[in-house]
């Protein structure tokens, strides 16, 4: 891989980076028992095994210097009243952080601590979030019709635990209620 520096552009509209290395999707099969709605789920499922988000990225080797970079998109859509979201992660190495940059649409990422500390913060076009070190994150997509766009960057050895999400899942969930947009503590959520 070259060592000397680059440059690359995320179009817009479109934002698929004129770089990829990379192409990930993940689909509904994918987050089996996150979703609160289970019955809700399962008829989606079997309808169609629908495609939640994509990730583009631009591959760098995955050492403590370097950034990982690249384009999460999650669709718009509803599993019962709860938003299409991320699988989500603690990072491996969980020192480490990571930056979103939100390009386009709306929703939240939701955050927690190993300890079960939770934080949620909303995302716009423009918006940054620093994910400190330690924060498990998942992004949720709001918008009725458009894609949530961000651009992310993070440590090069941080690696990816999801088994602690799959099994505990994180303890806000954001749903689509009567009143609006809330965010509210999972039931089904354990320490
Ligand atoms: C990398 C990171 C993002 C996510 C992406 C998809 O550390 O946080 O690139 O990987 O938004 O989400 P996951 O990985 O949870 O399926
Ligand atoms: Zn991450």
């Amino acid at each position: 891989m070259s060592d000397t520096p680059f440059t690359f552009s995320i179009p817009n509209p479109g934002f698929i980076p004129s770089r990829v290395d990379n192409h990930i999707t993940r689909r509904l099969s994918a987050l089996r028992g996150q979703f609160l709605d289970q019955d809700a789920y399962a008829r989606l499922l079997d309808r169609e095994d629908t495609l939640l988000y994509a990730v583009n990225e631009i591959k760098r080797p995955a050492a403590a210097g370097e950034l990982l970079m690249g384009v999460s998109i999650v669709h718009p859509g509803k599993v019962g009243k709860e938003f299409f979201m991320t699988k989500g992660h603690f990072h491996t190495v969980l020192d480490t952080a990571e930056v979103y940059y939100c390009l386009r649409g709306e929703g939240f990422m939701v955050m927690e601590t190993p300890e079960g500390h939770p934080a949620v913060e909303r995302l716009s076009p423009g918006r940054v979030l620093y994910v400190p070190p330690r924060w498990a994150h998942r992004s949720v997509c709001t918008s009725r019709q458009e894609d949530l766009v961000t651009f992310f960057t993070y440590p090069g050895n941080a690696g990816h635990d999801y088994g602690t999400i799959e099994q505990q899942g994180f303890c806000k969930l954001v749903l689509d209620t009567e009143k609006g947009i809330a965010i509210v503590d999972n039931p089904r959520w354990r320490k």
